[in-house]
């Protein structure tokens, strides 16, 4: 495995637009998301949108430092009218991210970014946690 920083940047970029995406999935589940019993995980997941938007501010201040321009673009959006069919999406989402994040990680060690491999880790533990959430709130 070799990578430039020039690819990394790229790959950052688009971990971001999927960071901005996950954080308005999750706006848009829990304002729509019906039922007593689903109160707890929409709960959680309000704080998982908020958490997704801390991560597109990490990303986009790694970028910027090394010498990337941050996107603005948005990634793919998914809703449902079922709250199951919603929180499979979710976890669809997060372990795509934790799937991402941990090649991340190996990357910006590679190039001896070890300060970027220091936040996408602690990306990576809170995305695990989110997944965590989803799969009890689902009965996994
Ligand atoms: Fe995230
Ligand atoms: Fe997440």
């Amino acid at each position: 495995m070799s990578i430039s920083i020039k690819d990394l940047i790229k790959m950052l970029n688009r971990d971001l637009e999927l960071e901005y995406s996950a954080a308005i999935q999750y706006i848009n589940h829990a304002a729509v998301m019906k039922g007593a019993a689903y109160g707890d995980i929409i709960k959680e997941i309000k704080i998982h949108a908020t958490e997704e938007i801390q991560h597109a501010m990490l990303l986009s201040d790694q970028i910027d430092f090394l010498g990337g321009t941050p996107s603005i673009l948005v990634g793919n959006i998914l809703t449902s009218g079922e709250n199951i069919e919603m929180l499979r999406q979710d976890l669809d989402g997060e372990e795509d991210a934790i799937r991402r994040y941990k090649i991340r990680v190996e990357q910006a060690e590679e190039l001896k970014e070890f300060a970027l491999s220091q936040h996408l880790r602690t990306i990576l533990a809170m995305e695990q946690e989110h997944a965590m959430d989803l799969q009890q709130a689902l009965g996994d």
